[in-house]
């Protein structure tokens, strides 16, 4: 839009220069005969004719002097234009400060009249005008004082180029997107569409921050969840909704990180980069609204100030029996525990414990004591083992699958790292209620043995024989029942 006008604008400027050295080539052609139109007539004496011809003369000089400063103005108006219009624009890609345009403009009307009034009055010495005009400059400086030291911070403030036009700048409690830098003042637009005119001199007085318009700035947006929502899948949410907004940078993905453990909930905060900065306050909106919807499919709640007041009134057992967990459901899938009656199983899925883990947490470290094993209830795990300080994956255990069974029930510490994959729910069963579980179910230890049995071949890694297998499955069985006091 602007960049033709201004083009226009140096055209028309050039079109009424050319007009002007018309008037002037046509004044030097016929100025011979405007003199005889002019003086014609009859003197009462040759000094009277003298005079006349000096007047004419006199006037002459006055009309050319000031079509010649009319051309200077237009001209010097002309490559304004040109200069800060279109060829600044062009290379920058936005327009020229106001300020520097018009420092250009005196500059250039100084030195043209000064050069052209030269020209017409050479004995004039414009060096006492200037001595003269100093008195008045210091009176006139007095009175402008505060109008010159926003000019002089202005100029300062644009040698320490802090910002430009286009960018969003925050001044005092004001922020904004920079319209222009005048003379005197930044034009500042506020979001509410507001122009606030901050001078230079409290501009340069504050601290100011400045949003650069070609650099991607951050913004965060706050949020609180319940604490029952879990953090590893209000992340993957949070972030897949936010990147997919209007004017989110797709160059780097939205970071979500739980600020603080608050009173009411977690509380959270997601990190982006808008494309556009003046545009935060719709994108951040924006990005509320997307959150709001994705938890609405996701099933997670926002948190707001609440007290939960948790009664306790049955027991465990029953809680497991009746609260929907699902914890007999699974256990009750698990191999080992399919000899169980349904009572037995309910009585173990009372007895064990829920412990959720995030990706990348571990569960079960090797060379720690253990008294208890686990059931993969959601997620999944695998099975480490340490080679040269670097973890190399055994196995993958999933749902309905269990872990730490070695430990548990030969006395020897852990024989491997257990970590989880990805947000992993676990149910723990101790010493004491396997021991029950054996009392009433003898087979239970012969499987057991032959899964520790397997399970060793898989740690070691090196290929046995079926013989050796049975010798082995043999030994853990002994082992088995020492550890739980049956022999
Ligand atoms: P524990 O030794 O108590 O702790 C580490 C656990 O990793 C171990 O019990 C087993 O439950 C499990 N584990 C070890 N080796 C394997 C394997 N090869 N396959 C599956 N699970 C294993």
């Amino acid at each position: 839009m602007t960049r033709p006008r201004s083009k226009n604008r140096a055209l028309f400027f050039l079109f009424v220069a050319a007009f002007v050295v018309l008037v002037l080539y046509l004044l030097h052609t016929f100025e011979g005969s405007l003199k005889d139109t002019f003086l014609h007539g009859t003197y009462s004496s040759p000094a009277a004719e003298a005079q006349a011809g000096e007047s004419f003369r006199m006037v002459m000089n006055i009309v050319r002097l000031v079509l010649w400063m009319s051309l200077a103005i237009v001209v010097v108006r002309a490559l304004a234009s040109l200069i800060f219009g279109t060829i600044f624009r062009r290379r920058r890609g936005y327009e020229a400060p106001s300020l520097i345009r018009n420092i250009f403009s005196i500059v250039a009307y100084i030195a043209s009249f000064v050069i052209i009034f030269k020209q017409f009055y050479p004995e004039v010495g414009l060096g006492a005008l200037f001595t003269t005009s100093a008195v008045l400059g210091a009176i006139i400086g007095l009175a402008l004082q505060d109008t010159l030291g926003n000019f002089f911070a202005g100029i300062s403030l644009h040698a320490d180029k802090p910002f430009q036009v286009g960018d969003v700048v925050t001044v005092g409690t004001r922020t904004g997107v920079v319209e222009s830098i005048t003379w005197r003042a930044v034009k500042i637009r506020t979001f509410a569409n507001h122009i606030v005119l901050a001078s230079h001199s409290s501009v340069s007085k504050e601290a100011i921050e400045v949003c650069p318009r070609d650099n991607l700035n951050a913004r965060l947006v706050y949020f609180n969840t319940l604490y029952t929502d879990s953090p590893a899948k209000t992340i993957h949410i949070v972030r897949e909704a936010v990147r997919e907004a209007d004017n989110v940078s797709p160059k780097i993905t939205p970071i979500v990180r739980i600020r603080n453990l608050g009173e009411s909930g977690l509380e959270w905060e997601v990190k982006y980069w808008p494309i556009d900065y003046a545009k935060y306050n719709d994108t951040d909106a924006l990005v509320r609204q997307r959150v709001w919807y994705a938890f609405r499919r996701a099933g997670i709640e926002f948190a707001f100030p609440t007290r939960t007041l948790h009664v306790e009134r049955k027991s465990k057992a029953d809680a497991a029996q009746t609260d929907g967990s699902g914890f007999i459901e699974r256990l009750s899938a698990v191999d080992i525990f399919a000899p169980l009656s349904t009572e037995e199983t309910a009585r173990l899925a009372g007895a064990s414990i829920s412990h959720i883990f995030a990706p990348g947490e571990t569960v079960i470290r090797a060379g720690d004591e253990g008294a208890s094993m686990f059931v993969v209830h959601s997620g999944r795990v695998s099975v480490q083992l340490s080679d040269n300080g670097k973890p190399r994956t055994v196995a993958v255990l999933n749902e309905g699958d269990f872990f730490g069974e070695m430990a548990l029930f030969t006395g020897e510490p852990r024989a491997a790292n257990v970590v989880a994959v990805e947000e992993t729910e676990v149910l723990e069963i101790g010493h004491q209620a396997m021991k029950h579980l054996f009392d009433t179910n003898p087979d239970l230890v012969d499987s057991l043995s032959h899964i520790i049995a397997e399970r060793r071949v898989g740690l070691t890694a090196k290929p046995q024989s079926a013989e050796n297998g049975e010798v082995e499955s043999e030994g853990i069985i002994s082992a088995i029942k020492r550890f739980f006091g049956f022999d």
